[in-house]
């Protein structure tokens, strides 16, 4: 029987999110939910599959969100950072390695590629003219600069790169540039940069790309298109401080550029996972290997940077894998209007999980999955998905079938008897599942492997309900009971088959079943045929996904509205005047309560600072608040006062403040504190 199975050894990535803000499902939905479907589907079936992933923590992205927040760009990675990893964990992202790009290990590679190709002779080295703020006094690479798109005409176009039409073109060809950080018109400076030599490589990536017709056709068409507009060299450096310093004395002040660095992140991050497992080389059996099949997980943006620039980097490097698909997606629509992360119009995956369990959203997101076009999430569709499908449908199998033994056979798997037709009909069908969905992840068509899949569950109850087994358990016990053996069978065949899609759900029911050993380690191709002996014991049955009800959705839909609203519908551009109202949802998401001075002292050696000592109802906290040039500290002490409760933390002066202080203050700068005008308790809401 056991003929040798060859291991294919796989190499899967998804995209490096930036560190600049939280995730919202539009990301799950592009490059992390099918990678972790496909990664999963690969373990099962025994292949050698490494997934690896990370914080993209460089560029222009991470410093414009720090500036924003008035704090250092460490601070804004290393909040991220952590909170992304943990979303993916809640979500069951299984990542082999989620690395961070300001590690020791990437600043090295990345530098390594550099100082090869500059010792090499293939970078060539520019003098050119770039924006340049003179308020601020520094250049504006990137997306410092936003200006109309010159291919659509998109108003918000960013210095590198079109969010609209997804094409990227030099900054200085932005129509009506204004610098980000001033809002000022830029001038043009001289300075110099390292050009990459892409046009060199055009006729190495034509024939890189012919040779994978297999290809998805959104990502042959754009990778077609560039090469038909003739492929320009790129510059690889940038006069920025934040990020991978170049390697060289003459180059102090600059820094690899983001996207060139950023990809080199996925052998940094598999060079971190080599040294985690203790065996520091094995990075090289996938990276420098040319049997290693290596899949890129991506959203539609960020194609030319995998299927054009990283495999002409590859190339120019040598002995490297060059990748063997790149299985981008389109984008995620939410209740019929674009993702904007900067209005808050999306669905952050951290509020997701605060009323929902992941496997109810992964179901949804690959029923959707935008992988031909783009595909719309709406909160009633993921409701009914929930409630008809998942639990209509998959879960009142498993709950009816787990049950039925349980109240009739003692919870014991009941014998099997000769089959009849509908017997080897079920049985057929489950033996024929792996195939069929396996067909389907294989080619990376997610939404059409879980129709497979759920195909399955669809037979199951057509098979429970022509066996009649409620009818036959009267008449006859033995009849029923070979029905619900196959009933089992059909079930463990699902646990291992849902895997890949609800991992959650599949964990769960391989307990009920009373399975030894993980679900996330099982055979693929043992699905629907290594079958569960009669007489073994199963667990007290559960349910095992639960309805949504109506008002937990409507919750939904209403906070979208309010933020949809805010922005205003239509016409595409949003007017300064409308962005600047809030919805009455962003007003109540402040917590605003009443608080009283219990301490109040000034921080040694500073002018402003005070270290005040509040109580809010029960609890007790620290706020740190610069007040102490207008306000004696001893006549606060006692004082009902408004603070901001839901205040992220931070640290200042080395001290923590938990909440900030409300204080009107007048064009001089004069401060006066506010209070309320009677004794109303501490902790009291103001709305
Ligand atoms: N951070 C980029 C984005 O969010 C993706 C980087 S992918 C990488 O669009 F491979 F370059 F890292
Ligand atoms: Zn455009």
């Amino acid at each position: 029987m056991s003929k040798e199975i060859k291991k294919e050894k796989i190499l899967v990535t998804s995209a490096l999110p930036y560190a600049n803000g939280p995730l919202h499902i539009g990301h799950l939905a592009g490059a992390y939910l099918p990678a972790d479907i496909y990664v999963r589907y690969q373990r099962l079936k025994g292949n050698d599959v490494v997934y690896i992933c990370g914080s993209d923590e460089h560029g222009v992205a991470i410093t414009i969100r720090a500036e924003q927040d008035g704090v250092q760009p460490k601070q804004i990675i290393d909040r991220f950072h952590e909170l992304n990893k943990r979303s993916f964990e809640c979500f069951g992202i299984s990542f082999d390695n989620y690395s961070r790009t300001s590690l020791p290990i990437h600043h090295e590679t990345g530098q390594e590629f550099f100082s090869d190709f500059y010792q090499k002779g293939i970078l060539k080295k520019k003098k050119e003219k770039q924006f340049y703020d003179e308020a601020a006094r520094m250049f504006l690479p990137d997306r410092y600069v936003e200006g109309t798109c010159p291919n659509c005409q998109f108003p918000e176009a960013r210095g590198d790169q079109c969010e609209k039409c997804g094409s990227d073109f030099n900054q200085t060809e932005l129509i009506d540039p204004k610098s980000k950080i001033t809002g000022k018109t830029p001038v043009l400076k001289e300075t110099f940069h390292w050009y990459f030599p892409l046009g060199d490589f055009q006729e190495g990536l034509k024939k890189y790309l012919d040779s994978h017709p297999e290809w998805k056709q959104n990502v042959k068409n754009y990778c077609y298109g560039w090469l038909k507009q003739g492929l320009k060299d790129r510059a690889i450096t940038r006069d920025l401080q934040w990020g991978v310093k170049v390697p060289l004395e003459e180059a102090r002040d600059k820094v690899l550029y983001v996207w060139f660095e950023a990809v080199l992140g996925y052998i940094s991050s598999t060079k971190e996972w080599a040294q985690k497992i203790g065996e520091p080389d094995r990075w090289r059996d996938y990276w420098q290997n040319e049997n290693c099949k290596l899949v890129h997980f991506i959203g539609k943006d960020n194609i030319t940077f995998h299927a054009i620039m990283f495999p002409a980097i590859l190339m120019a490097k040598k002995g490297y894998t060059l990748p063997d698909s790149v299985p981008a997606n389109e984008f995620l629509n939410i209740q019929g209007d674009k993702v904007s992360t900067s209005r808050d119009y999306a669905v952050w995956l951290e509020d997701y999980l605060e009323n929902f369990p992941p496997d109810s959203m992964r179901y949804c997101l690959a029923s959707i999955a935008p992988e031909t076009k783009d595909s719309d999430f709406s909160w009633k569709d993921f409701q009914t998905r929930n409630n008809s499908e998942l639990v209509g449908i998959l879960g009142n199998f498993i709950n009816r079938s787990l049950t039925f033994i349980d109240k009739h056979f003692d919870g014991r798997v009941p014998q099997q008897k000769q089959h009849d037709e509908l017997d080897y009909w079920i049985l057929k069908q489950i033996s024929e599942a792996p195939k069929k969905v396996g067909d389907q992840l294989e080619r990376f068509r997610v939404r059409q492997a879980l129709k497979a899949f759920m195909n399955v569950a669809r037979d199951a109850n057509k098979y429970f309900n022509d066996k009649e087994p409620w009818r036959t358990v009267k008449e006859d016990s033995e009849l029923c009971g070979a029905t619900l053996n196959i009933c089992v069978q059909v079930s463990k065949t699902l646990a291992i088959l849902m895997e890949p899609f609800l991992p959650f759900s599949a964990e769960k029911l391989w307990a009920l079943l009373n399975q030894e050993g993980d679900i996330h380690g099982q055979n693929w191709f043992a699905a629907g045929k290594e079958f569960i002996p009669a007489g073994h014991q199963l667990a007290k049955p559960e349910i095992l996904i639960s309805k949504i009800e109506d008002k937990v959705i409507a919750a939904e839909v209403e906070k979208l509205k309010a933020k949809s609203q805010t922005v205003g519908k239509g016409e595409g551009k949003v007017s300064e005047e409308k962005s600047s109202l809030i919805s009455f949802a962003q007003f109540k998401n402040i917590d605003l309560r009443v608080a009283r001075v219990l301490t109040a002292e000034r921080v040694e050696n500073t002018d402003k600072l005070l270290r005040l000592e509040v109580e809010i109802g029960e609890e007790k906290r620290q706020i740190i608040a610069g007040m102490a040039e207008f306000l004696a500290p001893e006549s606060m002490i006692g004082k009902l006062v408004i603070v901001v409760a839901n205040l992220q933390p931070a640290k200042i002066r080395g001290l923590e403040s938990q909440g900030m202080l409300l204080a009107a203050e007048n064009d001089s700068g004069e401060l006066s504190l506010i209070t309320v005008d009677k004794e109303i308790g501490t902790g009291a809401k103001i709305r």
